[in-house]
């Protein structure tokens, strides 16, 4: 899909096949027509308005009503979109506005759409209007990659444009272009997510890592191999991928958008599970199909950074991909097994099901040598963070406050949430093990607070987030590309400062 600025600036004279034209509710009797509504409507002899003067139409969130061939406006059809009351401008109620939009026309024949951008309140600016309706169009035209052998339809629509009304300033062509490449990013992720765990292996993975840095002149890539970990002592890491046949790669991705090479990367870390039967602590049967979706923390981290590239972001950035498969087999890690992490800490693997961690602990430890400003990651990591956070919001858990702020407040103006749960002694205390340094589980209470209690222990050199995104990186069998709008988000606002 192409998405850019319409320049026609008049909604008489758009000659797209669609043109998307925003209306306000309003408390009051009368609704007050935006720009782009009220031309066409004066130049066809007042049908909105009388349209309106019917009461079915009342402009509340997510209306629409699509017109064809109203005289005097080029484009054949005309979708009026309820953005509800102005006061009530933000990313959620634009994000539900465009997908209400791309429903509305879902079946219809159109290669060419422009939306108008909605005037703005003091909650948005124009600018983050224009990205979010990118995204959001992105998110609702993704279509769900298959392996039906029976034909398949295409989308006609390859373009979409953003109209910004008349009288507005602003940087436009930066916010459609960032929207863009966010949008591909999201599409990465969710194409990386979705496929089969019999395709997308730890290889697989690779690849498409390798592809990445192919694509552009200043990503660089270096994978790990199981010998290399070996040599490194990554024992946690290994004692997941020991037990599968499909070998375990590190891969590791080095993005140089700063002047100086030498500039503090901003490191970030993903589970790339590509699938978790549980180990030897195998997972019930029920929806265990879903565990193909637990790399999709790393499959996050990829397409943020394929975001970052197309935004040509002046920073430099790592990514870290802790590739393997978690399976039951003679050679698998057993419960009460004890290994040596990276760091040197002993672990006692209690629950070969607790593995995201496993592989998280020796990742975070070797993504230390870059000497990162920060680091955050990425992880499917807990089940009991959809009990906690359900699938509307990502946890965050850090050792800084400030950067767990700095991630939350990226997220909320991206419409991509999350929320922060807390670290300390009192629940490190659930991972004792009689044995060793570390247990690998901490027991039912907090299961995601003491999962970041964990990793927290291999991250005591740099500033470090952790986003458990067990609960919002799919739904339906469909994987949602978060929390790549987040994190992209998170880099511009880094690359702003
Ligand atoms: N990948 C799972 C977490 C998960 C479960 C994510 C369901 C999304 C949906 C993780 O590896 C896991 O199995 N965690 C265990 C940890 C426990 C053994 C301490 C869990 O949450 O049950
Ligand atoms: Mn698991
Ligand atoms: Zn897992």
């Amino acid at each position: 899909m192409q998405y850019l600025l319409d320049k026609s600036n008049s909604a008489i004279e758009n000659k797209s096949d669609c043109i998307v034209v925003p209306v306000f509710s309003s408390k009051k009797k009368e609704i007050a027509l935006q720009d782009s509504a009220k031309m066409i409507d004066i130049a066809s002899d007042g049908v909105i308005k009388d349209f309106i003067a019917t009461g079915d139409f009342k402009g509340t969130l997510g209306q629409t009503q699509l017109f064809y061939q109203l005289p005097a406006v080029k484009s054949p059809r005309v979708l009026l979109l309820g953005y509800g009351e102005i006061e009530d401008l933000n990313v959620k109620s634009i994000n539900k506005a465009t997908k209400a939009a791309c429903k509305a026309l879902s079946s219809l024949k159109i290669k060419s759409l422009c939306f108008y951008l909605p005037e703005t309140s003091n909650e948005i600016n124009a600018e983050s209007a224009a990205t979010q309706i990118i995204i959001a169009h992105a998110d609702a035209a993704y279509k769900l990659l298959d392996y039906k052998s029976n034909d398949k339809s295409e989308s006609s629509l390859k373009k979409v444009s953003i109209a910004p009304s008349d009288n507005s300033k602003g940087d436009y062509k930066t916010a459609i272009k960032n929207g863009a490449a966010i949008a591909e990013g999201m599409k990465l992720s969710r194409d990386l997510a979705n496929h089969p765990g019999n395709v997308c292996t730890p290889t697989y993975l690779a690849k498409q890592a390798n592809k990445i840095s192919k694509a552009y002149s200043n990503i660089e890539i270096d994978i790990l191999e199981e010998k290399d970990m070996e040599k490194l002592g990554m024992g946690a890491f290994l004692s997941v991928s020991k037990g599968s046949d499909e070998p375990g790669k590190m891969i590791v991705l080095q993005y140089q958008g700063a002047k100086d090479k030498k500039d503090a990367p901003i490191a970030l870390v993903g589970k790339g599970i590509t699938f978790d039967t549980g180990g030897i602590s195998l997972k019930p049967g029920a929806s265990m199909d879903e565990m193909k979706f637990d790399m999709s923390g790393a499959a996050s981290m990829l397409g943020t950074l394929k975001a970052c590239a197309e935004m040509q972001l002046p920073i430099n950035v790592v990514v870290v991909l802790a590739a393997a498969e978690n399976m039951p087999s003679a050679r698998a890690t057993k419960p009460g097994d004890i290994v040596t992490s990276m760091a040197g800490k002993t672990i006692e693997v209690l629950n070969t099901d607790a593995e995201g961690r496993l592989v998280l602990c020796d990742a975070l430890t070797y993504v230390g040598k870059f000497k990162p400003s920060v680091v955050i990651d990425t992880a499917t990591l807990t089940g009991a963070c959809i009990i906690a956070l359900g699938h509307h919001i990502c946890a965050v858990l850090s050792n800084d406050d400030e950067l767990a702020e700095e991630i939350i407040n990226a997220g909320n103006s991206i419409d991509d949430r999350a929320w922060q749960l807390p670290l300390g002694d009192d629940y490190k205390k659930q991972l004792k093990s009689s044995f060793a340094d570390l247990g690998n589980i901490g027991g039912r209470a907090a299961g995601t607070i003491t999962a970041g209690c964990f990793l927290a222990e291999f991250t005591k050199d740099y500033k470090w987030a952790h986003i458990d995104i067990a609960g919002t990186a799919w739904t339906d069998k469909d994987s949602t590309g978060r929390p790549v709008p987040l994190l992209s988000q998170y880099l511009i606002n880094q690359a702003n400062t």
